[in-house]
């Protein structure tokens, strides 16, 4: 999977985003373990803490997909402003399936604006392993 595809397919997400409360669409696209991508985009709700954001959306497709690793994930905001780096609690939905060196891709207009590992947003995180 080349991130190039990688960042395509977030930013194409984005133009489905369902936001018509804040206005502000995000799309999402994870590689999984076998190089499978699964998107995502924010799907707002009336009800405004039922909505979703464009991360948790894309893990969705990836589980109900089979898939079960992040190996990257390129997140799409807007095309001005600050970088749409994800929310604290997507940044622990990404986590339960990166590893600390999972490549997070922040992207603007089909361009990587900002570059971070998991450790980078999530440093000494709790997760799966912690239970075990
Ligand atoms: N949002 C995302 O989908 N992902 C992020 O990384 C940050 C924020 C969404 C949630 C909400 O629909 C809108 O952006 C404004 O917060």
């Amino acid at each position: 999977m080349d991130i190039e595809t990688l960042i395509g397919c977030a930013t194409q997400a984005r133009v489905n985003a369902y936001a018509p409360y804040s206005g502000f669409t995000v799309g999402a696209a994870i590689a999984d373990e076998q190089g499978h991508v699964h998107i995502g985009c924010n799907v707002e709700n009336a009800a405004y803490p039922q909505s979703q954001c464009a991360e948790a959306t894309a893990i969705g497709a990836m589980i109900a997909s089979g898939g079960q690793k992040i190996s990257a994930i390129a997140i799409a905001g807007p095309e001005s402003g600050a970088p749409c780096t994800p929310c604290g609690g997507c940044r622990q939905r990404i986590r339960e399936f990166a590893t600390p060196d999972t490549p997070i891709y922040i992207c603007s207009g089909n361009k990587i604006i900002a570059e971070y590992t998991m450790a980078d947003l999530l440093p000494d995180s709790f997760g799966p392993e912690n239970l075990s």
